[in-house]
């Protein structure tokens, strides 16, 4: 079934983020030659496991860790190099050398410190004014593609700028800062940052991004693509304005790493079994009270970059049919099937009558779903659940999560 994924292979979120794609990827990885992710920055974060111990990784992507391979950081992101910087030192510390493997794109976009901070000061504006904010990671994520929508931002190809230049350009943008968001700037901390990272990374900033993605393809070599945030966090596509200000698709992914839209062979939508949001916007499926709380504990709901408590709710496919039709899924992933494994009766959100969300109840199956390896094996009201998500969507569940370990997935062919 692997092999019939072709090429040039993109993992996309079909909610809104936190879907688990780090084990399809980490599974994928061994089967591809490139791992490359595409958009977004520090918003994002993966626990892996690196010499037995759990670190929380941002910008490199979770199929870093298959030695060897070489990682893309394309043209679609925004970079915020001191966490960079730190990701490679925990790989090195635990033996791993990715520096030499590593290919930036001179077009992704700096994140400084001070994005970060007008990223705070326009979530207390929005809450002043609106009553609350969009709920951000406050990594900085917006104000840096704002630069960058403004033709304002600083870009990975700067790492190639002398000292004083750079000093130069970052004097220009506190001025800024400080004129639009009364945000100080600490230039001669921005700047060391800076230096810091050209000494080791401006040799792994590449000419141009669609030289090199073009030169691996031309080598036959094949991409594994992985997609941040998710779908309906989307800029374009998502529930805007409660969205990342990224493009969180399929075709946002392409578009980030310079590929044309032509070359993706297959696109596996990762689905959790139920649904969670992180920050504010419409969820209608949202279940609060107990039930909202064993799903979280039983989930382990919780950002990975925030340590936010995730909203909690049940699957909806309205949402993945969505999903499914703006990305063009192949397959689904469909991720932590055994956190339902208590629940007596496991409603599915079904279709939107008058605001409000109509469900269709599949009786619990009220076993141990944990670490199974075959579809066959699963308890048949959990195979009637993952039957009725394919029927509903026309995509087959190829590969269905059933715990936390890298075994515990069911591939279907
Ligand atoms: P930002 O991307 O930090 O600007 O946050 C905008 C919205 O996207 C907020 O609701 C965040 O919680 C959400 N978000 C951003 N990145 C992720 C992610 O990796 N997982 C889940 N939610 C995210």
């Amino acid at each position: 079934m692997i092999a019939s994924l072709g090429p040039v292979c993109g993992v996309i979120g079909a909610q809104w983020g936190d879907e688990g794609k780090g084990k399809i990827i980490d599974i994928l990885a061994e089967h591809f030659d490139v791992v490359a992710r595409a958009c977004g920055g520090a918003n994002a974060g993966h626990t892996i496991v690196v010499g037995g111990k759990k670190h929380v990784f941002h910008l490199l992507p979770a199929g870093s860790l298959h030695a060897g391979k070489p990682v893309v950081l394309g043209a679609g992101m925004v970079i915020h190099l001191p966490t960079l910087l730190e990701e490679i030192a925990t790989l090195k510390d635990s033996g791993i050398d990715i520096v030499s493997r590593l290919h930036l794109s001179p077009a992704a976009h700096i994140v400084f410190e001070y994005h970060k901070d007008i990223d705070a000061v326009m979530e207390e504006r929005r809450t002043k004014q609106k009553g609350q904010g969009i709920g951000t990671t406050k990594r900085g994520i917006g104000p840096a593609y704002m630069d960058k929508a403004a033709r304002s931002g600083m870009r990975l190809e700067s790492l190639r700028s002398s000292e004083k230049d750079l000093k130069k350009e970052l004097t220009e943008r506190a001025t800024m800062a400080e004129e639009m968001f009364g945000v100080k700037a600490d230039v001669t901390k921005e700047l060391s940052e800076l230096l810091r990272a050209k000494k080791l990374l401006e040799s792994r900033v590449s000419e141009n991004t669609v030289a090199l993605m073009g030169d691996l393809l031309q080598k036959k070599k094949t991409i594994l693509i992985e997609g941040a945030q998710a779908t309906l966090l989307d800029l374009d596509h998502g529930t805007y304005p409660y969205v990342t200000s990224s493009y969180t698709t399929a075709a946002g992914a392409l578009q980030g790493l310079g590929l044309a839209p032509k070359v993706l062979s297959s696109c596996i939508g990762v689905a959790k079994a139920y649904c969670t949001r992180v920050g504010s916007g419409r969820f209608p499926t949202e279940v609060t009270g107990t039930t909202g709380d064993r799903l979280r504990e039983r989930g382990g709901e919780y950002g990975a970059t925030t340590g936010r408590p995730r909203r909690c709710g049940w699957l909806s496919i309205p949402d993945i049919q969505f999903a499914a039709a703006l990305n063009g899924f192949d397959h689904w992933n469909i991720t932590k099937l055994d956190v339902l494994d208590e629940e007596e009766v496991v409603p599915v959100g079904i279709a939107m009558k008058n605001g409000k969300m109509i469900y269709k109840e599949f009786p619990g199956w009220k076993e141990s779903t944990a670490g199974v390896t075959s579809f066959a094996d699963l308890p048949k009201n959990a195979q009637a659940f993952i039957r009725f998500v394919e029927k509903e969507t026309g995509i087959p569940a190829s590969f269905i999560g059933t715990g936390q370990a890298r075994e515990a997935m069911i591939v279907r062919s």
